[in-house]
C-alpha cells in the first residue's frame, strides 16, 4: 500500500520537473552517527527516483536536505548556523526547497524554533517518517507552505528502497532502530523511539544481495547491536546473525557497531573470535571508569565487568582492538572519578577514543542533576585524555611493525597513495603505482604514526 502510494508521489514530482523541462539537483548534508548516514542513503535513493541528481554546492541546489543530530548541543548549533546561511539562497531562488530532518527536528522545541525563526524552511520531517518523503516533498513543492511531520510510530523503514551510498563496495546495514536503554544523559531514545529489530531474513537477504553484487565490507548498525532480537523475544540472535552472515559465500568482511557492555556476552565474544570474516574489533563505549558515575548514567555495568569482557576478548583474540566513547564532566564527576577513567583507559589500551564533554539534553534524567564542575576543568580533563590516548595509540601502532596485514583499500590519498583498514580496524597507508582502490591487499607494516601505520605491499 505504502509503496504504491510512494510510487505515485514520486511520479508526480518527476512529472512536475519534466513539465518544466528541468533536471533538478539536490544537496544532502548528514550530521551525526552512521545510523543517520544510513538514513541519508535511503533519502538519496528516494530523491534519485524522483528525478533529482546530486550536487556538492548548495548554490546549485533545487532541494537542500539537512539530516540532523541531536546528541549534543554543539551538533545542533552547527545546524542552526548552517541553516542561517541558506536564507539568502532562498531569497534569490524562491523555488528552492529547504528540508530539515533527523533527530533534531524530532524534538518539538526545535521543530517550533524552526517554524518560528527559520520561516524559509519548507519541510520538516522526523526520524519515523522518512518513508513518506515523496508525499511530504510533493506537498511542500505544491503548497509552498511549511510542511511538518514529526509524528511517531513503531515501524521499521521499508527494506526494499533504493539506497545511494558513498561506496559501491562498502555498505551500512541497520539491524536495529531506536534504543531502550535510557542512559540518563542520552536523547537518542526520545528522538528514535523504542528498540525495533529488522527481520532476521530481511537482514540476511540484504547482506547476501550486497555480497552477490561485489560488496566487500558490510557494517551492521544499531545503537546496541547486542540487543538485536530482544524485542522479538529471541536470545543470542546477534551471534546467530554473525554466524549466518559469515557462512555466505564470498570474500568480504563484516563490521558492527555499537556494542554495549551490558549486553555483549561471553558467547558473543566467542562467536566473534571464531568467525574469519568478522572484524576483530569492538567499539565498546565505556563512558566512564568510575562505578559511581556509571550508576548515575544508568549504564547497568561496572568497571570490573567491563574489564572482564575486555580481558576475555583479548584472551581469545590476541589481535583484537577496542575503541570507546567517553563522556567527560558528567554532572558530579570528581577528580577521583576522572582518575578512574584514566586508569581504565590505560588498562584497556584503546586503539581509538571518541571523547565528548557532557552536554545537557532536554527531557533526559541527567538534565536535572546538579553539575558544579566548571567548563575550564572539563576542557582540561578532555585534553588530558587526548594526550594519554596519543601515547597509547602510538605504542599499539609500533607493536604492529613487522606484522603482515590484509587491508581493504577504501581511500585514495593522492597520486600512488592509498589507505585502508585491517580486520582489527587499524588504518594503514600504502603506496602503489597500480590502482588498488576497493581491493583487498596484503601488506607488511613498516612504520608507525600516531593515528595510522604504513605498510608495503607484499608481492604474491
Ligand atoms: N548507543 C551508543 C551511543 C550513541 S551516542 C552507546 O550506548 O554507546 C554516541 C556517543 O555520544 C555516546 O556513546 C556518548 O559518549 C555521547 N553522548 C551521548 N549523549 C551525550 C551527551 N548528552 N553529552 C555528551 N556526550 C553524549
Ligand atoms: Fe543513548 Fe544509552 Fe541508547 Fe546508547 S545505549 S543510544 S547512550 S540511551
Ligand atoms: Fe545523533 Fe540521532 Fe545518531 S541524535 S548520534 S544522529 S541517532
Amino acid at each position: 500500500m505504502e509503496n504504491t502510494e510512494n510510487f505515485n508521489w514520486t511520479y508526480k514530482i518527476k512529472e512536475y520537473f519534466d513539465k518544466k523541462g528541468k533536471i533538478p539537483k539536490a544537496f544532502v548534508q548528514t550530521y551525526g552517527c552512521q545510523g543517520n548516514v544510513a538514513d541519508s542513503e535511503r533519502i538519496k535513493g528516494m530523491i534519485f527516483d524522483m528525478g533529482y541528481l546530486f550536487c556538492d554546492d548548495v548554490k546549485d541546489a533545487d532541494l537542500i536536505i539537512f539530516n540532523t543530530c541531536a546528541v549534543r548541543e554543539h551538533a545542533e548549533d552547527r545546524v542552526f548556523g548552517n541553516l542561517g546561511r541558506l536564507k539568502k539562497l532562498k531569497i534569490k531562488n524562491p523555488d528552492l526547497i529547504i528540508a530539515v530532518c533527523g533527530c533534531m527536528v524530532q524534538r518539538e522545541s526545535v521543530a517550533k524554533r524552526l517554524k518560528n525563526n527559520f520561516n524559509y524552511v519548507d519541510l520538516i520531517f522526523g526520524t519515523f517518517v522518512t518513508d513518506d518523503l515523496p508525499k511530504l516533498l510533493y506537498q511542500a513543492i505544491e503548497t509552498k507552505k511549511t510542511v511538518i511531520d514529526i509524528s511517531e510510530n513503531n515501524l521499521i523503514p521499508d527494506e526494499n528502497v533504493k539506497r545511494i551510498g558513498k561506496f559501491d563496495f562498502k555498505a551500512f546495514v541497520p539491524i536495529t532502530y531506536g534504543c531502550d536503554n535510557f542512559c540518563t544523559y542520552c536523547i537518542v531514545p526520545y528522538v528514535r523511539g523504542r528498540l525495533r529489530s529488522v527481520e532476521y531474513q530481511d537482514v540476511l537477504s540484504r547482506v547476501s544481495n550486497l555480497v552477490k553484487n561485489g560488496y566487500k565490507e558490510i557494517t551492521l548498525l544499531g545503537q546496541n547491536v547486542n540487543a538485536y532480537g530482544k524485542d522479538l523475544q529471541k536470545e543470542n540472535l546477534f551471534s546467530k546473525l554473525l554466524e549466518d552472515i559469515n557462512n555466505i559465500d564470498g570474500d568480504f568482511i563484516v563490521r558492527f557497531m555499537t556494542s554495549h557492555p551490558k549486553d555483549l556476552s561471553f558467547h558473543d565474544i566467542e562467536t566473534i573470535s571464531k568467525l574469519e570474516k568478522v572484524e576483530k574489533h569492538l567499539h565498546l563505549p565505556v563512558q566512564s571508569g568510575s562505578d559511581r558515575i556509571l550508576k548515575l548514567m544508568n549504564r547497568k555495568y561496572d568497571s570490573k565487568s567491563y574489564l572482564k569482557l575486555v580481558d576475555y576478548a583479548k584472551s581469545l583474540m590476541p589481535q583484537v582492538t577496542f575503541s570507546s566513547d567517553i563522556i567527560v564532566g558528567f554532572p558530579g564527576e570528581t577528580r577521583e572519578d576522572f582518575d578512574e577513567t584514566l586508569n581504565l583507559i590505560k588498562q584497556v589500551g584503546y586503539s581509538n577514543l571518541y571523547t565528548f564533554i557532557y552536554s545537557k539534553r532536554e527531557k533526559t534524567k541527567a538534565a536535572e542533576f546538579h553539575d558544579e564542575t566548571d567548563r575550564e576543568t572539563k576542557v582540561s580533563r578532555l585534553e588530558e585524555i587526548l594526550q594519554l590516548q596519543k601515547q597509547i595509540t602510538k605504542k599499539l601502532n609500533e607493536n604492529l611493525i613487522g606484522t603482515n596485514q590484509r587491508i581493504l583499500i577504501d581511500e585514495k590519498r593522492g597520486e600512488n597513495s592509498f589507505a585502508g583498514k585491517t580486520l582489527s580496524n587499524v588504518l594503514v597507508t600504502v603506496n602503489s603505482k597500480e590502482d588498488i582502490f576497493s581491493k583487498f591487499i596484503n601488506v607488511k607494516i613498516t612504520d608507525a604514526n600516531i593515528s595510522y601505520v604504513s605498510g608495503e605491499i607484499i608481492k604474491e
